[in-house]
């Protein structure tokens, strides 16, 4: 959500920059820009539209100078244009600022401002802080230039509420920045006589591997040689620099048409890694040392709620089932949203787990923070592992499973399955799972990298099917048990990148109001294993084909043979326990996504009005 990118050092700004943003495009596409100085002053280039096209303007007119901030943003206020396009500046259009969050108390800066005779261009809750920071400066008597660009950050800092990533520089200030972050993520990447900023480190990665992960209420200035750290208080800390672990190669596209294409076909690899290590096969039983919990602790559990947003709330609906299945401890999922909100009686014994891939999502951090507020043990279950949930849970269980470039999550949902099936295992075998039962899913999870593979090679089948529904006006997802959480899956990705308005549903419901809407161009998708569900999902596809509606059924080579001649197209997935078939029935609906998203032209890697971490509430 927003993308920030900064740079201090000796090389031109104006391509680094770019190159950072193109990585960072996932977070906000709407609008992008740069501010580099250089001894005549800040020069700007911004404009609506993609990086490709503030690249186009900066290829017209380069600038050069070897500091600089820039920014793709995903709006929140203000019109997408190239007025409201970052960075903003103050009064004196010497602050350039870019911003990643919200100002929610911007109203009455702005009108204090407007008092003082500040006069704004844009509609920006941005602009407004630039404007204050700046205020702040020119009234700073002082002839140290960088500390009062600090002291005047931290300032305005204090008296704003609401969520920021933010990078800053003034004209009168050579080769410094200043960072600050709350709520929403900046990383200091250190180099050797540079030094960068960045909403995230694959925006950096291709020029140093280390990294210091700031904390909310850090504060950091930042220059060639150097950088320190404080806080928005003014104390000093210990910070650590971490290495990266991924390499740029690791979030290239390689031959793939899309990331999206590629982070499907990764997982039997990323399946793989999210078990690796995990799996406990003299006992029976899983090995998670990252929930930091003892044996008796983990006994004591009589509750797991289940929390995210978008996907990974869906597979925390998955997970319900599964925890409710393998260990019989009472499970529920909710909206992240909802939960930090709402007033949920809990007993003490309850244990949380916040889902997030990106560890950011604000909705999925603002749960967590409730939960743990109110004393409850919370755990993460993310993939990003420096970011703010991941640092902010007591314990947690990282996925594994590389980086997810792609808006439209796939690789993160299997691998958070497969990790809540550990989850379930682990309680169960500390209940009542048989050592049989538990060696039996420790079979069957080793079996899925495999039939994953196996599952990748209906892609052309399934870009044929995709091919015969172009036209239609919709789609309906129904599933059972297990598989329903994947109808709702498999509806969330056909309408995040084909546009489609789709669905998804227990199939049961078809019959208490959805039926009205069958009709022959608005195909079902049937997720439909042949498991102990079966035979009541046959009769609800019968009640879709009775009335003309086409059926597309996900199921199994058992359950193919009795769809003959009623579902119009057959998609047959590998056999596995009840518990592990949303990990295999859920690839073909990515794939039907995708494919058909690209029969529709559509922007796969960056469908519209979305963002690939969604940093605001
Ligand atoms: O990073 P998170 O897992 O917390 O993200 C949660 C949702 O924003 C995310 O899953 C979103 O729904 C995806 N675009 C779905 O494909």
């Amino acid at each position: 959500m927003c993308g920030i990118v900064g740079y201090v050092g000796r090389s031109e700004a104006a391509p680094i920059l770019l190159d950072g943003l193109k990585r960072l495009e996932y977070r906000g596409y709407d609008s992008a820009g740069v501010a580099i100085v250089n001894g005549e002053g800040v020069q700007t280039r911004k404009c609506a539209g993609r990086i490709a096209a503030l690249s186009k303007l900066m290829a017209q007119k380069p600038p050069s100078g070897s500091f600089g901030i820039s920014h793709t943003r995903w709006a929140t206020h203000g019109k997408v244009n190239d007025t409201n396009a970052h960075p903003h500046f103050d009064q004196s259009g010497k602050l350039a600022l870019v911003h990643n969050g919200v100002i929610e108390n911007y109203g009455a800066l702005k009108a204090q401002l407007v008092e003082q005779g500040h006069t704004f261009e844009t509609e920006t809750d941005t602009e407004v802080l630039a404007h204050l920071i700046g205020s702040i400066y020119d009234k700073i008597d002082n002839n140290d230039s960088k500390g009062r660009l600090v002291n005047a950050t931290r300032e305005a800092l204090k008296q704003v509420i609401g969520t920021y990533g933010i990078a800053l520089l003034h004209a009168d200030v050579p080769d410094f920045i200043v960072g600050a972050r709350r709520g929403s993520p900046l990383v200091l990447g250190v180099g050797r006589d540079e030094n960068f900023l960045a909403s995230d480190v694959s925006a950096i990665v291709a020029h140093t591997r280390d990294a210091v992960y700031l904390n909310d209420f850090d504060l950091v200035a930042v220059e060639r040689d150097k950088f320190e750290i404080s806080s928005i208080d003014g104390e000093t800390g210990e910070h650590q620099i971490n290495k990266v672990e991924f390499t740029s190669e690791d979030i290239s596209k390689g031959d793939y048409a899309h990331y999206m294409l590629k982070e499907i076909f990764e997982q039997p690899d990323s399946v793989r890694d999210a078990m690796r290590g995990r799996l406990n096969t003299e006992e029976c039983t899983a090995k998670l040392g990252g929930l930091n919990m003892t044996a008796a602790e983990l006994r004591d559990v009589g509750r797991v709620v289940l929390t995210g947003c978008g996907t990974a709330l869906h597979a925390g609906g998955v997970g319900e089932y599964l925890i409710e299945q393998l260990a019989s401890v009472p499970t529920e999922v909710e909206f992240a949203s909802e939960f930090r909100h709402r007033n949920t009686p809990m007993t003490r014994d309850t244990l949380v787990f916040a889902i997030s891939q990106s560890g950011e999502t604000a909705d999925t951090l603002g749960a967590l923070r409730e939960s743990r507020r109110k004393g409850y043990r919370t755990l993460g279950i993310c993939n990003n592992v420096a970011s703010t949930i991941a640092r902010e849970s007591d314990g947690g269980v990282y996925m594994h499973a590389g980086p997810e470039i792609g808006v439209a999550a796939t690789k993160s949902f299997t691998s958070q399955v497969v990790i809540l099936t550990l989850i379930g295992l682990l309680l169960g075998r500390m209940r009542n799972l048989s050592t049989a039962e538990g060696s039996r899913l420790i079979e069957a999870l080793e079996a899925l990298p495999d039939q994953i593979e196996d599952t990748l090679k209906l892609s052309d089948h399934i870009k044929s099917i995709a091919n015969k529904y172009v036209d239609v006006s919709g789609m309906l997802f129904f599933g059972r048990q297990f598989n329903y959480p994947i109808a709702l899956e498999g509806a969330l990705k056909m309408k995040e990148i084909t546009y489609l308005y789709a669905e998804g549903h227990p199939s049961a419901e078809l019959k208490h109001g959805i039926i009205a809407l069958v009709r022959p161009d608005l195909p079902s998708i049937f997720v439909a294993p042949d498991d102990g569900v079966f035979s009541k999902n046959l009769n609800n596809i019968e009640q879709v084909k009775a009335r003309k509606g086409p059926i597309i059924a996900v199921t199994t080579q058992s359950g193919a043979k009795q769809l003959k001649g009623i579902a119009n197209d057959v998609i047959v997935v590998p056999d596995a326990p009840d518990t592990l078939m949303p990990i295999l029935t859920v690839i073909p609906l990515q794939l039907l996504a995708y494919h058909l998203a690209v029969g529709l032209g559509r922007d796969v890697d960056k469908p519209r009005n979305l963002a690939k971490s969604v940093t605001v509430e």
